[in-house]
């Protein structure tokens, strides 16, 4: 049975307070308000600054683009992704976003297939490092949490806001009852936060040899050397 998410947990519960450059911001569940600033967020920023995207300039592929808008825009209905926002009733600006979902053992499995070489590659490649390891196994566990997108907005990033936005997974998983998170994390930028947030090294690859597999993100190891999958558990 696909998950979701208990209807005790109250949408948006705040999860995680923090202060940044001075501000008090919080990470709390994405509202349905929210959504159409969030992805936006995500459009403009991750498609230009997340290495695979970049490298593989996916903003001159429409249709990769859609694609990728297509599974945030599903995941989101799963109501389990968090943003970062100034800590006031009316946030102006939306400062971070972690598109999120729960992957259960009884999920059925579906065989990746796309038409689309550019959304291929990009998906291809989350996919071949979030398979690599048994999560249910390796855990022992019926479900995990795990992410499809973290982006920071660009005037906030530097201090650290992405590894805040990732540890107010633990209270989320807490209340979901869920004791394993875990993502592939294909920037070094995303891969220092989240070892700065607790996450370990589960498998790792480089981008060279991605290439050789077939997953080519031409210059990408100017900016990082390895697609990483990261767990972090709740004790
Ligand atoms: C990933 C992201 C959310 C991190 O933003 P942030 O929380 O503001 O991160 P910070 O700048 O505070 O910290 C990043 C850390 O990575 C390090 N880093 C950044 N780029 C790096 C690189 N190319 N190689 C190695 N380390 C790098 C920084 O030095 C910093 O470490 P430090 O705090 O020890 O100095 C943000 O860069 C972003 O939105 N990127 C675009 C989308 C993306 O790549 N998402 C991740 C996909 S998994």
């Amino acid at each position: 049975m696909v998950y979701s998410r208990p209807s005790s947990l109250p949408v948006p519960t705040v999860w995680h307070r923090f202060t940044a450059r001075g501000v008090t911001l919080r990470v709390q569940d994405l509202t349905q308000q929210q959504v159409e600033p969030a992805v936006r967020l995500l459009l403009q920023h991750f498609t230009a600054d997340e290495p695979p995207c970049k490298y593989i300039e996916i903003n001159k592929h429409p249709g990769a683009v859609a694609e990728l808008e297509k599974l945030w825009r599903n995941t989101i209905k799963d109501q389990l992704s968090l943003v970062c926002v100034e800590d006031v009733d009316e946030p102006k600006e939306i400062v971070g976003v972690n598109v999120l979902t729960v992957c259960s053992r009884s999920d059925e499995e579906e065989e990746f297939k796309t038409e689309n070489r550019i959304w291929a590659k990009l998906f291809g490649a989350v996919e071949l490092v979030g398979k690599s390891v048994d999560i249910f196994a390796r855990f022992g566990v019926q479900r995990y949490l795990t992410a499809y997108g973290l982006v920071v907005a660009p005037p906030w990033r530097g201090c650290g806001i992405g590894g805040e936005i990732l540890r107010a997974r633990i209270p989320l998983c807490k209340a979901l009852g869920i004791k394993v998170t875990a993502t592939v994390f294909t920037a070094a930028a995303s891969q220092a936060v989240a070892k700065k947030a607790g996450f370990h090294d589960l498998f790792q690859i480089s981008y060279e040899e991605l290439a050789q597999r077939g997953f080519r993100f031409p210059g990408v190891e100017e900016n990082t050397k390895y697609s990483k999958l990261m767990a972090l558990e709740i004790i």
